[in-house]
C-alpha cells in the first residue's frame, strides 16, 4: 500500500545568500512552482539563514505561495544570557513554525551533542515548531561498520524522551555525513534501509507510519527519482543544488513524479 505521508522537499541553504538574494530565489521558484501548484505539490521548506527569514516568509505570504520557512537552528532556551543565540520564541515571532536541528555541521563545528539536540527538539515540540532532527554516521563510523549502531544512538536519544502522541510531529533526516557536498550521494536501497531502520526505531515508541523520514546528502535533480521510489523515504533535505531555483525545482518536479 502507498504511503499516505505527505513528502517534504526542503532546502538548506546553510550561510548562503542575502536578504535581496533569498527574496529573488523565492520569486523564481514561485515562478516556476506556480503552474503545478494545485498538483501534488510536496512539502515546500525554505531553510534560510536567520537574517533572511523574515525577508522569506514576507516575500511568500506576499506571492501567496505554500512555503514554509524554517530556521537552520535554535537555542533550546526561551531566553537568557546566551550572546548570539536564536529563541524558539523568537521563530514564532517571525512566524516560522518549522526549525532544523542536529545538523551534522552544528554537530561537528558547534559541539552539538545528543543531549542538546534532544533538548532543542523538546523546545521546538513544546512552542509547537515542527523540528527536522537531522541524524548521520561519518565516513569512519561507516567504514568501521558502525552505521546502525549510530543512527540508533542518535535516533533513540531523542525518541526516549517523545511521547507517543509526538512522534508524527517530528521530521527525521538521514544525512550521512560523507555525502553531505561531496557528490557522493548514498545509493537509494542503502539510504532507504537506513530510513527504514529508523522508522523501526520509533514503531518501537509508538506509531511510526506518519512520521516523515527525510534523506539528505548530495540531492539533486537527477538522483531524486531514485530516492524518492524507495518504501521509507518521503522526502528529501537538500544543501548545494537548493540554491538556485532550477536545480531545486528540478528535485520537486521529480518527487511530484514519483510520489504523485
Ligand atoms: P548537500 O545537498 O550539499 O550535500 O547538503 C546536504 C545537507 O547538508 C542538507 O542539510
Amino acid at each position: 500500500m502507498a504511503s499516505t505521508r505527505r513528502p517534504i522537499i526542503a532546502g538548506n541553504w546553510k550561510m548562503f545568500k542575502t536578504t535581496g538574494e533569498a527574496v529573488a530565489f523565492t520569486e523564481a521558484l514561485w515562478q516556476k512552482v506556480q503552474p503545478r501548484a494545485n498538483a501534488n505539490l510536496p512539502e515546500i521548506v525554505l531553510c534560510p539563514p536567520y537574517t533572511a527569514l523574515s525577508a522569506v516568509q514576507e516575500s511568500a505570504a506576499k506571492l501567496q505561495a505554500p512555503f514554509i520557512t524554517a530556521a537552520q537552528n535554535m537555542e533550546g532556551r526561551d531566553n537568557g544570557a546566551y550572546t548570539g543565540e536564536i529563541s524558539p520564541l523568537m521563530l514564532l515571532d517571525l512566524g516560522v513554525r518549522w526549525v532544523v536541528i542536529g545538523h551534522s555541521e552544528r554537530r561537528q563545528y558547534y559541539a552539538e551533542t545528543d543531549e542538546t539536540v534532544t533538548l532543542k527538539t523538546l523546545a521546538a515540540l513544546r512552542h509547537g515548531l515542527t523540528p527536522i532532527i537531522c541524524v548521520g554516521e561519518s565516513l569512519q563510523e561507516r567504514e568501521n561498520g558502525l552505521t546502525d549502531r549510530v543512527i540508533e544512538q542518535q535516533v533513540r536519544a531523542v525518541l526516549a524522551q517523545l511521547s507517543a502522541a509526538e512522534l508524527p510531529k517530528v521530521v527525521f533526516a538521514y544525512e550521512p555525513v560523507w555525502a553531505i557536498g561531496t557528490g557522493k550521494v548514498c545509493e537509494a536501497p542503502e539510504a532507504n534501509r537506513v530510513c527504514a531502520l529508523i522508522r523501526h526505531f520509533i514503531s518501537e515508541y509508538g506509531n511510526a507510519e506518519q512520521t516523515r523520514i527525510l534523506y539528505g546528502g548530495s540531492v539533486k535533480p537527477d538522483n531524486t527519482s531514485a530516492l524518492m521510489s524507495q518504501s521509507d523515504i518521503d522526502g528529501g533535505l537538500v544543501g548545494g543544488a537548493s540554491l538556485e531555483a532550477d536545480s531545486f525545482f528540478g528535485i520537486i518536479e521529480q518527487a511530484c513524479l514519483v510520489k504523485a
